[in-house]
């Protein structure tokens, strides 16, 4: 271990015990109950986390309101802010590769892709730095004599952030950045299958110098979550994960009008034509879908291909999927990782049964692999499926795991439709060397995310999120303020006499 968890984590035999943070203190959970965090290559417990009751939840939203109500952050100026988030992006910078191992160990995903994505998140931090210290109101051109009229944005307060396992950090600094930027105070429980990371996050921004109470970790899984998202002192939540989840979420907040913002999944579509670059297309495509071994809300899962080139580019994709090197997702030679989770890998195997009962053709992949060496991890080769129809559960429900489907169209018209016929719309990919054809198709996807000529592609400068059942709100981006706070309008009267309303010539 490096000096950055020392204190947040103590050895037990092989495994590595965590504690929780609320108000500034880490802790076990009242009752003291833990669960473990497995390894997805190898099996193993390496790691306990606290297992949070309702009461740990209340004890972390009553730090977080005080912090928010009568703490210093509530007084706290956007240098302040600005300061802390660029400390806080310089820590997580130096101890990098500390967090990309642990989130690897967590949730099997490749080292080489998570190593970078985890240095990246320092600029995350630095952009909301800046942000904070941005104009976030307007004056208004008010027409109404004698009266200056203005906005300014206040943080709405309490913020629950819940998040998944997929790209734990990452989908908790998107919540987390501008939260903070905007003064609001946080209780994040993260995924019950990728907790540490979370934790040793939390230690630096302890580190970064952000007050007690401001950031709160609570542990748990499902019923956890709901504990935090149903708390009364709750003002935000904002979620990412399963459209299931989400829409529980959405009605507890409707309860009591609570704001929500939801991250969720996504069916996308990512369309070739026969005039686009072919063997830059293939590469797209595979790394659309198979990156994260598929375990992304925006995996390029639809693949929708035109007829003239259907079997020439079916033919390559699956050739070069079957070349997929499977491995320790520590190696850096290893091509993709596991699936996260044992429920997650019994889903994606389910999915491969039930595309071959719709009658799907297998074109590669579709089985555990054979390889003595994987026997013990979560792995799934790489899967492509062609003669898919939209129709298919395989075409219509979201896997989350390496599992692409090929769909032939005749069209512009055609792709349209079935690119637009899902009840997700997160994101969607084009390829083509046409530049006309690629404005229309931008203009008729409906999805929160286009891509041309290119898949996958997220900045913290650039918006993101769904259209439809892929969720509500929008992360990155200046839009990510507007999900943190609250207008305000502000009216001052610049010299009208008030006369008697009931009485005008008194
Ligand atoms: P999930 O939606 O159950 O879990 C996401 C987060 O919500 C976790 O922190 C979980 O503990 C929490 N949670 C679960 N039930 C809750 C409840 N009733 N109230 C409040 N919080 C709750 O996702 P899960 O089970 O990990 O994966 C299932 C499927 O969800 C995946 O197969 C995939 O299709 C989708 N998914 C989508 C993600 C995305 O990035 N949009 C990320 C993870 C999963
Ligand atoms: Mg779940």
């Amino acid at each position: 271990m490096t000096d950055i968890d020392e204190s947040v984590a103590a050895t037990a035999g092989d495994t590595e015990r965590y504690d929780m943070l609320i108000d500034g203190q880490w802790r076990t959970a009242a009752d003291r109950a833990t669960f473990d965090s497995i390894n997805p290559f190898d099996g193993r417990a390496w790691a306990q986390v606290p297992l949070a009751s309702t009461a740990d939840v209340d004890d972390a939203v009553a730090a977080a309101r005080r912090a928010f109500d009568d703490g210093p952050w509530s007084q706290s100026s956007p240098l302040q802010r600005a300061t802390l988030l660029r400390k806080f992006g310089d820590l997580i910078r130096d101890n990098a590769d500390e967090l990309a191992r642990i989130q690897v160990l967590e949730n099997g995903k490749l080292i080489r892709e998570v190593a970078g994505q985890t240095v990246a998140l320092a600029n995350h931090c630095y952009f909301f730095a800046g942000v904070a210290e941005s104009p976030t109101g307007e004056t208004l051109a008010s027409s109404v004599p004698n009266m200056q009229v203005y906005t300014v944005r206040e943080p709405i307060g309490v913020v629950a952030a819940i998040t998944p396992w997929n790209s734990p950090l990452a989908l908790l600094l998107w919540k987390l950045c501008p939260a903070l930027a905007a003064g609001n105070t946080l209780v994040i429980k993260p995924s019950e299958v990728t907790p540490v990371s979370t934790l040793v996050l939390a230690r630096l921004a302890q580190q970064a110098g952000f007050p007690d109470g401001v950031i709160n970790v609570v542990t748990g899984a499902g019923p956890t979550g709901a504990a935090l998202a149903a708390h009364p002192d709750v003002d935000k939540i904002a979620f990412t994960g399963s459209t299931a989840v989400g829409k529980k979420i959405a009605v507890t907040a409707a309860e009591r009008l609570a704001r929500v913002s939801l991250e969720l999944g996504g069916k996308s579509p990512n369309i070739v034509f026969p005039d686009a670059d072919l063997p830059n297309t293939v590469n797209g495509v595979i790394a659309g879908i198979f990156a994260a071994s598929g375990q992304t809300c925006m995996a390029g899962s639809r693949v929708l291909v035109h007829r003239d080139i259907y079997d020439e580019f079916s033919k390559a994709f699956a050739d070069k999927t079957a070349q997929i090197r499977l491995g320790n997702p520590l190696d850096p030679d290893t091509e993709m990782g596991t699936i996260a989770s044992r429920s997650q890998f019994e889903k994606v195997l389910h999915y491969i049964e039930v595309a071959k009962e719709d009658g799907a053709r297998l074109a590669t992949g579709g089985a555990r692999p054979t390889d003595p060496e994987l026997s013990r991890g979560l792995f799934v080769q790489p899967t492509v499926f062609t003669h898919v129809t939209n129709d298919m559960r395989i075409a219509r429900e979201e896997v989350f795991g390496p599992v692409a489907v090929v769909i032939a169209f005749a069209d512009e018209d055609e792709a349209v439709r079935i690119a637009n016929d899902t009840s997700f719309g997160l994101a969607a990919g084009v390829w083509t060397r046409d530049v006309a054809r690629a404005h229309r198709m931008v203009k008729r996807l409906r999805a929160g995310s286009v891509w041309v000529n290119n898949y996958r592609k997220t900045n913290y400068v650039a918006p993101f999120g769904g259209f439809k059942e892929s969720g509500l709100g929008r992360e990155n981006g200046f839009h990510a303020i507007d999900e943190y706070t609250e207008v305000k309008t502000v009216w001052i009267d610049t010299g009208n006499t008030i006369t008697d309303p009931f009485n005008p010539r008194a």
